[in-house]
């Protein structure tokens, strides 16, 4: 949960700043304004950021009507987004560099791939896909490192129509599995190992695993990335650096409609299974470009760092397409902040000169903890723009990236957004939106916030108000369904307060129209800025043969914002030891990844149920949040005597 406290400094930036920026703050007011009043005449000449084979006569034509939910955007427009993110910069930019691949190693040197490379690249890869019989509307499941493959692989999908699914790289085999059959993939490319932090993930052999429970018609593409030995079964493997030197170094760009999808992307939701988030070609990529520009005030000549993964929307949108989109120069980070030591990020960013830093809350915490000494040893000079995504960021943690990275000069943009909106929803523009350490400020053109009291669903109307965040009306970025399960894209977003698009998270807003996310009201908990379903770990916890029952909720954690507290009751018999929480703890990771390990595991002789046999999460929450003075009513429980019994025994005693 964000701090409540509102602090009431608002920080501007400078007259510098603002002189150069795109957006001044009379030309948020006034563009906003218009996007809101006239949405259709205002996307028809955002639509025009992008290059369109066929131009589009329809704008918009969109309903959140329960039952009959339906977004397009551009309809009748035709393109291709890998040719909008290379071909069309080849004229002024093909000897620029498109991507500074930065490796795990600093001791390896970096590559800086030109937009002539990515094109060269981006085609041989496509070649491939094409060679293995990818064709138009076939999905492509990607499992890879932080590897300019995974660029060239995505935009190799877009180039030929095919629709790309990017699994996280830290994902299980069971996970990787579900998603390679529920979108039933034709092809899955992965590589040999993934190095992070000086150790390496085996993902092939992670992939050999998976595929034993798929088709054996998929096809396994690998890009041997650390040359490592790895299983090889002929016929289903094929080595992707090898085929893509022999194939041909053009592909030309198959046309495809806006609305024909260029992604699916899983994420978490309230009940067990992930979703998978569908996004479109056309909407989205004029979204995300728009965003990119003008959320970080990226100009031409600037180097743009987002350390997000590929694996999640942050990475799709704002490594990949957004900036490629717009003839940038974006870096991908293979490594993660502490290795070889904790001043790597600040190494990188002296080394290639960044302009716009952009990174996740949980990593300004962890490393604020290992105190400023390692941000000053480097130079940050080069930095203009900071940048927080993925969870509320607290005004300490925010202070701290102000005063130590960004000296006191650089704006920063806590940009609030989701999976499933492509782009970002709420953010300061950064030469418009003066800042309040810990609020994601303002929606961005063309979004309508809407805040509603949870219970009755009315409306708040005053400025100052909380409740639960919805969007009145579609912008282009939108997801448009989720894969093969319109029934349940409704039912999870439009159903619970008709009419509107509803987010998950609780909001408050200040006297000045600022809004403060704090939080998602479902059952998503946000651990270091990854979305997981509680319903999942719960799944992953009675698969186990010596789990009857268990309620996974989440408690404030320092580092990661919230921790995975799982409360689990034994088989009769089973005995509760260390060691079978270790054998847990190691289950939850084999079975979706070691982003799902429970932090704390409380072994609960009972749960709390009301008659009717419904957990009642509430109490677990306050039990493991330390706070369980004001349990509120537990007299409609069926035994109150468990409770005494999870308070004596809570885990977070801290
Ligand atoms: C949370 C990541 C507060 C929120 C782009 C949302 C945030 C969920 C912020 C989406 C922010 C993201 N301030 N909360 N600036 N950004 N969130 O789908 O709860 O991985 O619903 O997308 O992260 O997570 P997702």
């Amino acid at each position: 949960m964000a701090d409540t406290a509102q602090p009431t400094k608002a920080y501007t930036a400078s007259s510098d700043f603002i002189a150069k920026a795109h957006v001044d703050a009379a030309g948020y007011e006034k563009m906003y304004a218009a996007s809101v009043a006239d949405p259709v005449a205002f996307w028809a000449e955002q639509g025009q950021r992008i290059d369109w084979i066929q131009d589009y006569t329809k704008v918009k034509d969109t309903s959140f009507e329960l039952g009959k939910v339906s977004i397009k955007w551009f309809e009748d427009g035709k393109l291709n987004v890998s040719a909008n993110c290379i071909d069309r910069h080849m004229a002024r930019r093909a000897n620029q560099t498109a991507i500074i691949w930065e490796p795990d190693d600093p001791k390896t040197p970096a590559q800086h791939i030109t937009y002539a490379q990515l094109l060269e690249q981006t085609c041989r890869m496509a070649n491939v896909l094409k060679k293995h019989g990818v064709k138009k509307g076939d999905r492509v499941v990607l499992y890879l490192p932080m590897i300019p493959e995974a660029a060239y692989a995505m935009l190799a999908c877009a180039r030929i129509g095919a629709i790309h699914s990017v699994v996280f790289g830290g994902f299980s085999p069971d996970a990787l599995a579900n998603r390679i059959n529920d979108s039933e993939a034709k092809v899955v490319i992965t590589a040999d190992w993934a190095p992070r932090g000086g150790k390496k993930t085996p993902l092939k052999g992670n992939a050999d695993q998976a595929l034993l429970h798929c088709s054996d018609k998929v096809k396994c593409l690998v890009v041997k990335h650390t040359g490592d030995q790895t299983h090889w079964t002929e016929g289903r493997d094929f080595d992707l650096k090898a085929e893509m030197e022999v194939v041909s170094p053009y592909c030309a760009y198959t046309e495809v409609g806006a609305e024909d999808p260029l992604f699916i992307l899983y994420t978490s939701g309230s009940t067990g299974k992930p979703k998978g988030v569908v996004h479109t070609s056309g909407g989205y990529l004029v979204y995300a470009a728009m965003t990119h520009q003008l959320t970080f005030d990226y100009h031409d000549g600037d180097v743009f760092w987002c350390t997000a993964d590929v694996g999640w929307v942050t990475g799709h949108s704002y490594i990949v397409y957004g900036p490629l989109a717009n003839g940038a120069t974006t870096i991908m980070f293979e490594g993660v902040p502490t290795f070889p030591d904790a001043g790597r990020f600040w190494e990188v960013c002296a080394k290639h000169k960044v302009t716009q830093f952009y990174t996740a809350p949980t990593a300004i915490r962890s490393l604020m903890g290992l105190g400023p000494e390692w941000v000053e040893k480097h130079d940050l000079s080069s930095l203009r723009l900071l940048g927080s995504v993925g969870e509320p960021i607290n005004p300490e943690a925010w202070n701290w990236y102000n005063t130590h990275v960004g000296k006191g000069k650089c704006p920063i943009v806590d940009t609030f957004w989701q999976t499933e909106t492509g782009g970002h929803l709420i953010t300061p523009l950064p030469g418009a939106i003066p800042q309040k350490p810990g609020s994601a400020t303002k929606p961005f053109f063309g979004i309508r916030p809407i805040v509603l009291d949870p219970a009755s669903a009315k409306v708040q109307t005053e400025t100052e108000t909380d409740g639960v965040l919805c969007i009145a009306d579609s912008w282009p970025g939108m997801m448009r369904t989720l894969w093969g399960d319109h029934a349940r894209f409704e039912e999870a977003y439009f159903s619970q307060y008709p009419g509107y698009y509803f987010t998950g998270d609780g909001c408050r807003r200040d006297a000045d129209g600022y809004y403060w996310i704090t939080g998602r009201v479902d059952d998503v908990i946000n651990v270091s800025g990854h979305r997981m379903g509680t319903a999942e770990v719960e799944s992953a916890l009675v698969a186990h043969a010596k789990v009857a029952e268990a309620a996974v909720v989440g408690y404030p954690h320092d580092i990661k914002g919230q921790g995975i507290y799982a409360y689990v009751t034994l088989m009769k018999g089973e005995e509760p030891t260390e060691a079978l929480r270790k054998e847990l703890e190691a289950w939850v990771r084999t079975e979706i990844g070691p982003i799902a390990k429970p932090d704390l595991i409380q072994w609960a002789p009972g749960l709390p149920k009301t008659r009717s046999g419904k957990i009642m999460r509430r109490i677990l929450r306050k039990i493991a949040e330390n706070d369980f003075g004001a349990l509120g009513d537990t007299s409609t429980l069926a035994d109150p005597s468990v409770v005494d019994d999870l308070i004596a025994n809570r885990m977070n005693k801290a």
